[in-house]
This record gives C-alpha cells, structure tokens and sequence, in this order.
C-alpha cells in the first residue's frame, strides 16, 4: 500500500480516535465521597504514583510537584496507610507499577513502601521507575528480591538532545549516563531504559546510535515512546526546541524495528532481550487497574476515576479512613470499552477473537465489524485462525493510536491541574 494511504489511514485513525476521547473523558468533579464496585475475589493491577522530582522536564506531563523531604516522607506514609485499607476493603492485587515522578527520590520509603504492599498482598511482580541520578548501585541493590524490573528515564544518549531538554545539567552526558547505567545493569532481574523518539531536532542517525547504546548496555529490555505532544506540554517543548515539529514517526519506527529485530516484542514500543514479559504500566491483557495516590487513576467497571491532585488534600482525605477520589469519567459504553480493549490487545500484538469475546462480553465480529473490516482493507491486519494480528504497518498505527490515547489522558491531567491551581 503506497505511502498516501497509509498516512490517510493513519490521520483518520487518529483524529477518530482523538474526537472519541474529548467527548467521553469529560470530567465531573464531585462534591461528596464515592466508591467504586470491585470484586473480591479477583486480582487486580495496582499502580502506585510518587508526584515528586527535584525538577521538572520540559516533555514530561505526568502529575508531579517540587521535592521537598518531610512532605515527600508523610506522603509515602499515606501511601502505606492507603494500602492497609485497601487491603480491609478487601482487595487483591498481583502486580504492582510504581510510577512518578521520581519513585527512588526517596528510597528508605520506597522500599517499606513496596515491603509493606507485598507482605499485604500476593504481588507476583513488581516494577518501579527511576530517574537516572538515583540509580546507586548500593541503593538498588537494596531492592533485589524485592522489584523485579526497574525502568530509567533516559530519553537519549544525544548530548545536544539532552541540553534542549534540560537533562544534561541535572542527570549527566551521555557518557555519565553510560556509566551510571552499566554500574547498575544486571543488579535486578530486568533492567529496563526508556528513550523517545521523534523529537524535535533529532535525526535518524541520532535515533540509531541511542538504540545501538542501548543495546551495547546490555540491559533487558528497552521501551521506545513516540514523542507525546499534549497541549499540557506544547509551550514548554516549544521553549526548548524552538519549533515542536518533527513527523519522520513511520521512518524512526522502521530504525527502531530494524535495529531491534533480534529483540522480542513486548508491544508496540516496548522490546526484550528475551521473552519473559512483565506487565507494563501501559497494561494489556490486564486493563483494569486500581490507582493508589495522588493524581492515580483508577479504571474498572469501564469507568475512569482520579485521586486528589493536591497532596494535602489527598492526606486528609486518606487520614479520615477514605479513598481519594475526587472525579471521575462517564462510564464508557459496551462499544467504546471493546474499542479501547480492542487498541489494547492490537498494540499487545494480536487479538485472539475467542478469548475477547468471553473476556468482555462482547460479539467482535459485530461489534467492532467496520472497524476490524477497514483494517484489513487497509493491510493494518490479518486474520487467520481466530486471531487479529497486526502488520507491520498495523504494529505502526497501533503505536501512534497509544500515543493518541496516552495524548487523550494528558488532557485528562490538564484539567485537572488546571482545576487545582
Ligand atoms: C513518568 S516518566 C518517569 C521517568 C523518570 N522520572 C525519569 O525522569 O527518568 C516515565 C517515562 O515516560 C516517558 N515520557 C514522559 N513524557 C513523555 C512524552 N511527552 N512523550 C514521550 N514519552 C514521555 C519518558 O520516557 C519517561 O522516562
Ligand atoms: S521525566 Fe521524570 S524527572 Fe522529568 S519531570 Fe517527568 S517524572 Fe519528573
């Protein structure tokens, strides 16, 4: 298929999916307490949000506020006091994603915190990120046993890249990083390195030699994200980069893919140097998922609900014996919840037609008929055996629909900040 229809196919998709998710992810605010139905005798993904970072990055649109010790020290003792009551509501958890922010600014609270969580629940894996000036060896160290895969933020090996972005000065040069990545590689069973691609400025030479880095590093997998460009962040990226625009994607995708072909495919982005697969925080198989902290999300019973952005607010509210729900998203219909299940399973490398209609209650081939029909009109997927399995082109628009999606949710976030200010 020529180059023209891919590129409709793909401005189609994506702006669909863009109108589907400003008219369904509108926020209420509540005015009183709510909670949300779950069923005890089922194991849920629990995500963990640690707001705090010694400064900010001009890409980054995740909810986060400045660092400062004593607020950050009661914080995770909410944190642990959220955990205790979730386990008296009855909860279970199997997998834990610790996410930030900085999850290690604090690493004597991050470890209680994750002790505490496993000997509560029957966590299988653990996965937490970091920043890569908190990476000591003898601090991670401290963990094995304890977190199972451990994902740094590097975004690229470009000195250059890493001056626009602000990361230069604070985490080190591309050397330093080098350095303080192979010191810890090895240490914990998976280390994992997060780079983006697409970035304003960067060529297909830069993107080659940060995954060929990657790669001489030894670590287990690698995740590489398509710039995410919301309106949260469209300022600050243009102050850095002069300009925001750079649309070589498809070209950059290929360079990933090529040079990542011995590795296996977590998903999309997302690739292994062998193929034990951890669950990501960009879940697949498992898309419910239950958010502890401030700004978490939560998404079960196809319904979105969002903890309090103020920490203060978010304490007090964990003190007087509540959850920290603060809003929430209409309930998606059956259609929209197959649709979004349906992203989920494609960008997670194949939709087994069986096992998602008995997971979700649904009738696929009628369900989503047109959607599935237009893709394979366009050589997005094949079908065979009881599967849906993308193409290369397919693995492609998956990747750049999560983009949109995760796009979708930073507006999500914008509100909310905006509402708190
Ligand atoms: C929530 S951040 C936490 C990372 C960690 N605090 C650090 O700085 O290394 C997790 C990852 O999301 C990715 N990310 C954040 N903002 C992004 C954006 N606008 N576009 C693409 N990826 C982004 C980055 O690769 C980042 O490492
Ligand atoms: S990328 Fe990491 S360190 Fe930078 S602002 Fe986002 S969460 Fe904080």
């Amino acid at each position: 298929m020529s180059k023209f229809l891919h590129q409709c196919v793909l401005t189609h998709a994506t702006s669909k999916l863009r109108a589907g998710m400003n008219e369904n992810l509108k926020i209420e605010h509540l005015k009183s307490h709510i909670d949300f139905n779950f069923d005890k005798n089922k194991d849920y993904f629990l995500y963990i949000h640690v707001p705090f970072c010694n400064e900010f990055c001009t890409f980054c649109s995740f909810h986060k506020q400045k660092y400062e010790k004593s607020i950050c020290k009661e914080y995770f003792k909410s944190l642990r006091d959220e955990l205790k009551q979730a386990k008296s509501r009855g909860f279970s958890f199997n997998t834990l994603y610790v996410g930030g922010g900085t999850p290690f600014i604090d690493s004597d609270e991050l470890l209680k915190t994750i002790e505490l969580a496993k000997k509560l629940f029957d966590i299988k894996d653990v996965s937490s990120e970091s920043s890569p000036n908190h990476i000591d060896p003898k601090d991670i160290q401290r963990f094995s046993g304890v977190v199972d895969r451990l994902s740094v933020g590097v975004q690229t090996f470009d000195d250059e890249l890493l001056k626009k972005i602000g990361r230069y000065e604070r985490y080190g040069s591309s050397k330093i990083l080098q350095e303080r990545l192979s010191n810890i590689a090895g240490i914990l069973p998976i280390t994992s390195l997060d780079l983006i691609f697409n970035m304003p400025g960067q060529s297909s030479q830069t993107l080659l030699n940060d995954i060929r880095i990657a790669k001489n590093l030894q670590v287990e997998q690698i995740t590489t994200y398509p710039l995410m460009q919301s309106k949260l962040i469209g300022q600050s990226l243009k102050e850095s980069f002069k300009t925001i625009k750079n649309s070589n994607e498809f070209e950059f995708y290929k360079i990933i893919r090529d040079e990542l072909k011995e590795y296996s495919m977590n998903n999309a982005w997302s690739f292994s140097k062998s193929s034990t697969k951890l669950s990501d925080e960009y879940t697949v198989s498992e898309s419910e998922y239950i958010g502890i902290g401030s700004g978490a999300f939560t998404y079960i019973n196809n319904q979105l609900f969002i903890n309090s952005y103020d920490i203060n607010k978010y304490k007090s509210m964990i003190e007087s014996g509540q959850n920290s729900i603060v809003a929430k998203c209409s309930r998606f219909t059956l259609k929209e919840s197959a649709e979004y299940h349906f992203l989920l399973e494609l960008f997670g490398g194949c939709v087994d037609i069986s096992k998602f209609n008995e997971t979700f209650k649904v009738y696929l081939e009628d369900t989503l008929r047109f959607e599935i029909l237009a893709l394979k009109l366009c050589g997005a997927v094949t079908i065979k055996d009881d599967k849906i399995q993308p193409t290369f082109f397919g693995e492609f628009l998956s990747a750049m629909l999560m983009k949109e999606f995760y796009m979708g949710m930073d507006n999500v976030r914008h509100t909310l900040r905006e509402y708190y200010k």
